[in-house]
């Protein structure tokens, strides 16, 4: 751990020690991602469930900094079956971008590492890769074709300097191995644009994002994501920048065309009312590891790991009056520096005498629903 002066600041000399020590261990596990042609074998996997079409298991994504190791993603596991749409709910910084870019390989490297744990991807056919050990040159095929995203701020993923209609274009030429014509990928990318909505999609083949309003840059990336037909898409917020009626609007466009493409999608949101109407299965956060999962309903109906007890009692509900709605009190811990024990214990109003100890496990309450609290481990074991 970092030793701080009685500033509560990093001394200089504590600062180069965790640098050395950061490109260490970054430079070892950078050399092992850069490996040339790395047999298929290592990468090779078999899924848990041919039912799911990706398994996070026991996964550990951490960003090397230089105040000391960011534990973004701290061993969480779950699964999203195919077809199915899974909400990931918590807070802002619990990780659930970092999950979803670990899936997609895409963290800000060196210094974003996958430390352990796996991602097995269902590529059917009884085939699957473990995304952790797939080389680079592999994923450049997977994405956009197999997984795809939808990004958080379209304004930053899309390129200024570029025409909307070229972006799209490049998409779908970059991901197409039998050589398309210019006319038909043309065609292919007006064909997208109308399918999202966009009225006027000649006019915005030609336009920059600047021209386009925050919606209509939205749509288009849902356009970009969806030019390969991915068996997975990840929506990261996709509808957080949006007033209500284009939320709705892109909410009912994503669901029409998941049926379509028959996709699974990974939802994620911070958005409970989102969650409701879009998720058949829920996975709720908590600083960088799964407090809860189970099925919409049962999480909606049963919430039953304090957080997700909060986050329930913090949404507003039609038709009752409420003078100030429920905040959960305090604020997440340092993610350079989680406690031993329950992480979200410093904010919990429920505490039981066990709750001192490690970090709980996960208790299985149904088949398909899981807590990770020790309220119920009593529960469990009858006493
Ligand atoms: N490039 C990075 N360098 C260092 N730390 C990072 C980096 N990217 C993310 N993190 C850290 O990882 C943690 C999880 O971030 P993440 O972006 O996954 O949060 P999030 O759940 O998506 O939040 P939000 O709802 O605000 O989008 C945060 O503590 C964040 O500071
Ligand atoms: S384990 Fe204890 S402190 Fe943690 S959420 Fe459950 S009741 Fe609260
Ligand atoms: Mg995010």
């Amino acid at each position: 751990m970092a030793k701080k002066n009685n500033d509560g600041y990093l001394s200089a000399a504590e600062t180069r020690r965790i640098s050395r020590q950061n490109r260490k261990t970054t430079n070892e596990l950078e050399k092992k991602r850069k490996r040339k042609n790395v047999p298929e074998s290592e990468y090779l996997t078999t899924m848990k469930d041919p039912g799911n079409a990706v398994e996070f298991e026991d996964l550990h994504t951490y960003f090397f900094t230089d105040v000391g190791t960011v534990h973004s993603v701290d061993g969480i596991s779950f699964d999203v079956p195919l077809g199915k749409t899974v909400g990931v709910v918590g807070e802002s910084g619990c990780g659930k971008s970092v999950t979803s870019l670990s899936l997609m390989q895409l963290l800000q490297r060196p210094q974003g590492q996958i430390v352990s744990g796996s991602i097995r991807l269902n590529l059917g056919n009884g085939k699957a890769y473990d995304i952790t050990k797939t080389p680079e040159k592999v994923m450049q095929k997977l994405r956009g074709n197999f997984i795809s995203m939808i990004f958080q701020e379209p304004m930053t993923a899309l390129n200024p300097v570029f025409r909307i209609g070229e972006q799209i274009n490049e998409v779908i030429a970059l991901h197409d191995d039998e050589g398309k014509s210019d006319e038909s990928i043309k065609e292919r990318t007006i064909e997208l644009l109308e399918m999202v909505g966009i009225a006027n999609s000649e006019g915005v083949y030609k336009m920059y994002p600047h021209e386009l309003s925050g919606g209509m840059r939205q749509r288009v990336m849902i356009a970009m994501a969806l030019a390969c037909s991915p068996k997975i898409i990840i929506a990261d917020e996709p509808t957080t920048a949006l007033d209500v009626t284009i939320q709705a609007q892109i909410l009912d466009l994503l669901r029409n065309l998941k049926d379509k493409i028959n996709s699974s999608i990974m939802f994620i949101t911070h958005d409970l009312g989102v969650i409701a109407e879009m998720a058949d299965y829920v996975v709720v956060m908590y600083a960088g590891r799964v407090v809860e999962k189970g099925t919409a309903l049962e999480i909606f109906a049963h919430p039953s790991h304090p957080y997700t007890i909060g986050l329930m009692a913090s949404k507003p509900v039609v038709g009752k009056k409420a003078e100030k709605l429920y905040s959960i009190p305090g604020k997440v811990p340092n993610p350079v520096n989680m406690p031993d024990y329950c992480y979200f214990k410093d904010r919990c109003e429920m505490c039981v005498s066990r709750c001192s100890g490690e970090y709980p496990g996960m208790i299985k309450l149904s088949d398909t629903h899981y807590v990770s609290c020790y309220r119920y481990y009593d529960e469990k074991e009858g006493k």
